[in-house]
């Protein structure tokens, strides 16, 4: 069981808290290859997906792990031409919360929405990404991913190269990774590093040869133009020859390096579409596949924390 009621972002989970998650993503991840995928975690239980911004993999992961659990699963269409901060927002999930749902899970464009509409309901929320903030689920498949191609999740090199400043991806990560005791390195141009990045005690630069010598996993990132207001880059061909991953500047990672990437991918902006699919070198499907395994766990793991509560009404 976990601490808290929701899971708005890795900093509020403690090591032992990812392990469990991990863990028990395992064992949905076999349960996931086996013909018999149906458990009864969530059963009796409604699990609504509110996605205020497009997404593919992380939406359908969600409704496939609910469904998997038994629950019953509403897929919200949120038209990005309502979104507003505030009072907006607040209502949604005042409407939403008068149906008690069990869990939700929102994905929002402003950082911190996920969390400001954790405080106004009686459910558990899940964040599947608040803006350039925190996208918790994602750094929890990578980890699960890392640790099933490297046996391991402490001291490792890890490369997270590309669009850092406006990732959420990145963030994650760098607050997972760090504090399972892993040398980071963030590679990308200097327009794309967030400022007193430095201070967090991880390595920075805007050269792909030093930043992925001896890398153990190279992680690639979307250049997220949606939150990009203005010229960051000189132009995609530029970006691709200096950032873009192939097989020359991998070369310079450890010889066994994973490369990975959260989807959607730009093939030909930061990375080679032959290296995306080589599957001795990418995870990128395994990825996706620990995607689901993960938010079953999660959600698995804050539905005992419900059951758990007294009469087993919210409050
Ligand atoms: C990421 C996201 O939405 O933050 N995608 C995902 O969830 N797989 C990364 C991205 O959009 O680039």
């Amino acid at each position: 069981m976990l601490q808290q009621r929701h899971l708005l972002g890795i900093q509020g989970l403690s090591k032992a808290g990812i392990t469990s998650i991990l863990d028990l993503a395992e064992q949905y991840a076999t349960q996931n290859r086996s013909s018999q995928k149906h458990s009864a975690a969530l059963s009796g239980m409604t699990q609504v997906n509110m996605f205020f911004e497009a997404s593919t993999r992380t939406q359908s992961s969600f409704e496939i792990a609910g469904k998997r659990l038994g629950a019953d699963v509403m897929n919200m269409q949120m038209a990005a031409s309502s979104i507003t901060k505030g009072e907006t927002l607040i209502d949604t999930a005042m409407t939403l919360n008068a149906m008690h749902p069990d869990l939700l899970v929102v994905r929002h464009p402003h950082s911190g929405a996920v969390a400001l509409l954790a405080e106004k309901v009686n459910c558990a929320v899940l964040n599947a990404g608040d803006g350039r903030h925190e996208h918790p689920t994602q750094a929890l498949l990578d980890a699960l991913t890392i640790r099933r191609a490297k046996g391991r999740l402490h001291r490792l090199t890890i490369a997270i190269c590309g669009d850092i400043a406006h990732s959420r991806v990145a963030r994650s990560n760098l607050l997972l990774l760090g504090k399972m005791e892993n040398r980071l390195r963030l590679v990308g141009p200097r327009t794309l590093m967030p400022g007193g990045i430095a201070e967090l005690g991880v390595e920075v630069t805007d050269d792909m040869e030093a930043g992925l010598k001896g890398a153990d996993v190279v992680m690639m990132l979307r250049l997220q133009r949606e939150r990009m207001d203005g010229g960051f880059i000189p132009s995609e061909r530029e970006y691709y020859h200096r950032w873009g991953l192939d097989a020359a500047k991998l070369a310079h990672a450890k010889p066994d390096a994973i490369v990975m990437h959260p989807g959607p991918m730009n093939r030909g902006v930061e990375i080679d579409g032959v290296l995306a699919d080589d599957i001795n070198r990418s995870v990128i499907q395994e990825q996706v596949e620990m995607g689901v395994a993960v938010r079953m766990a999660a959600m698995d793991l804050l539905a005992r924390g419900l059951r758990a509560r007294p009469s087993g009404v919210y409050v």
